[in-house]
């Protein structure tokens, strides 16, 4: 069985996931991304990076895993509304693919490990379907976000969202411990890079803080956190609030460190 996946695919989450690109969420694997590679995208989500990994790799085969069959259906729209024929997504498993050995050149997985209860098990299986070739992942460091001003709910958020996110399955500092899972997996070379994403002008406020405003009341985050006692249905109120007052502060800044590997052997 997979996982249970903090966030769920509420439309407020995936309005947040569907505005990534290779350029903001993998630009430290690009130079890995030849015409002609065969790739597998782990936890593909609604598939934006999935698409655009596709088009660097054209003709190369490119397939998008998840465990949600939803999403899968929904990135395979995207895909077909994109007009991109070298890519399909899939309902599997990451700890267990149904693929032979050194099946891909490029295993690539943005913000999954976080949220696996054995992110390492997870790691060595992306090594077998990689055989020779490359895993490269990049996780977000939850426990290391940054944020101004600072509106006492978005302090009562980050406890909330630490809480549950531990509860629910997985590690929101995985973004630090990357490198150290990739050697605990077995693999012979691991480079480690990091990046930022930082929300701060009016429109990137209004579209990362409304999201939250909403995913606080009504995606999974807010079923998990109510559910597992973590607080309840006022405290999930103001952290809304705090995000909507966050989002219309003109000083607001949000800066989220992302740790990124590329191992190999
Ligand atoms: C934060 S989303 C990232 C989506 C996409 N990679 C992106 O960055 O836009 C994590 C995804 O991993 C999927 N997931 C969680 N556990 C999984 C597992 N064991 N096997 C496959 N997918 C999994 C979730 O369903 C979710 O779509």
């Amino acid at each position: 069985m997979a996982d249970s996946y903090t966030h769920g695919h509420h439309p407020s989450v995936l309005r947040a996931h569907e505005w990534r690109t290779v350029e903001n969420s993998a630009a430290y694997v690009v130079s890995e991304l030849h015409p002609g590679s065969a790739v597998l995208d782990v936890g593909a989500g609604p598939g934006t990076i999935t698409v655009d990994i596709a088009r660097r790799v054209a003709p190369g085969p490119v397939l998008g895993i998840d465990a949600s069959a939803d999403v899968v259906a929904r990135a395979t729209e995207f895909a077909a509304s994109e007009g991109v024929a070298n890519v399909s997504f899939a309902v599997e498993d990451a700890y267990a693919l149904d693929y032979p050995d050194a099946a891909f050149d490029i295993v690539h997985a943005h913000q999954v490990l976080q949220h696996l209860a054995r992110p390492v098990d997870a790691l060595r299986e992306f090594r077998r379907v990689a055989g020779g070739g490359i895993v490269a992942a990049r996780d977000v460091d939850y426990e290391g976000v940054l944020w101004y001003p600072l509106i006492p709910a978005l302090a009562e958020w980050h406890d909330v969202y630490l809480r549950v996110h531990r509860l629910v399955a997985g590690d929101p500092a995985a973004g630090r411990k990357l490198k150290a899972w990739a050697r605990e997996a077995g693999f012979a070379e691991v480079a480690s890079s990091a990046s930022l994403w930082l929300f701060e002008s009016d429109e990137e406020r209004a579209w990362w803080g409304e999201s939250w405003a909403e995913r606080a009341l009504e995606s999974s985050f807010a079923e998990h956190a109510v559910g597992l006692g973590v607080t309840d249905r006022t405290g999930l109120e103001r952290i809304s609030s705090g995000w909507h007052e966050w989002a219309a502060a003109p000083d607001g800044w949000f800066l989220m460190p992302h740790g990124e590997i590329v191992a190999r052997g």
